[in-house]
């Protein structure tokens, strides 16, 4: 067993006093990817935005309970919001990028982190690209506008550029789900490679994608953790009638 790198304790979470994540308690291990996945509004967004304060930019948002990374509760008053970001890379289903080059989307992060050695900086870019397998790509196009590639790559650099700023855990919501089957197939193979140096949590509706990507499952539904353990059991063997039901598609 690896370490515990995020470990929730009795979360929940009110918007404006509706109830959106109950009691949620679980752990995941450093290097591993975990998928959560439910049908559509089980809270599965807002679960993954409690991991690095997110849900915070949300006006009437309350929040109880626990979310400890590397032991510490990041909801002490104490944790600096800006450095625990640091920690945590995100990306969203729609690729986020500015709409400027790629090469200045891949700096951004370092730069606003006090990086200015041009070498380094340099360096950041094609480290990043060759890790989200896209340097071959673009190293002749890096000045060009990032709005000029394809979804795909686009996602890819989202990803690229998470990895700028040094996190130890990738957060992902959907990242897939707005693109072909062989655009897909690259983000799920990025995944593999992402979990040997990151621990990974990946929001998806698509089953076949969780079973393929991910060491863990968590099967949320209207806001509770109904079942989470390996995905091998999770797919084959589930405990739970409602984990079942959501697997063999009779219903979400
Ligand atoms: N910013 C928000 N303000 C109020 N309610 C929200 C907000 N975001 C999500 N919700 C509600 O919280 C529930 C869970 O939503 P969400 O986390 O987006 O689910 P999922 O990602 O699983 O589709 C839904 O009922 C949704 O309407
Ligand atoms: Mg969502």
């Amino acid at each position: 067993m690896n370490d515990i790198k995020v470990k929730v304790n009795n979360l929940n979470l009110f918007y404006s006093g509706k109830q959106a994540l109950k009691n949620i308690s679980l752990e995941m291990e450093t290097n591993r990817v975990t998928a959560l996945i439910g049908p559509s509004g089980c809270g599965k967004s807002t679960f993954i935005r409690t991991l690095n304060r997110m849900n915070e930019l949300i006006r009437g948002v309350k929040i109880r309970g626990e979310v400890k990374i590397d032991g510490q509760n990041i909801y002490d008053s104490s944790v600096d919001v800006v450095s625990l970001r640091k920690k945590i890379g995100m990306v969203f289903q729609k690729a986020n990028l500015f709409p400027k080059s790629i090469y200045d989307n891949l700096v951004y992060g370092p730069k606003i982190n006090g990086l200015r050695n041009k070498k380094k900086l340099n360096e950041v870019v094609e480290k990043t690209l060759k890790y989200a397998a896209l340097w071959d790509e673009v190293k002749d196009r890096l000045n060009s506008s990032a709005l000029s590639l394809s979804g795909g790559q686009q996602q890819r650099l989202c990803i690229a550029r998470a990895l700028t700023i040094e996190p130890e855990i990738i957060l992902m919501d959907e990242p897939a789900s707005a693109l072909d089957p062989i655009a897909t197939a690259k983000i799920e193979e990025l995944i593999f490679e992402l979990k040997k140096n990151y621990t990974v949590v990946i929001v998806t509706h698509n089953m076949q994608q969780a079973a393929r990507v991910s060491d863990q499952t968590a099967f949320f539904y209207v806001g509770e953790l109904i079942e989470f353990d390996k995905t091998t059991k999770i797919f084959t063997n589930p405990s739970k009638k409602q984990t079942e039901d959501y697997i063999s598609g009779r219903f979400g």
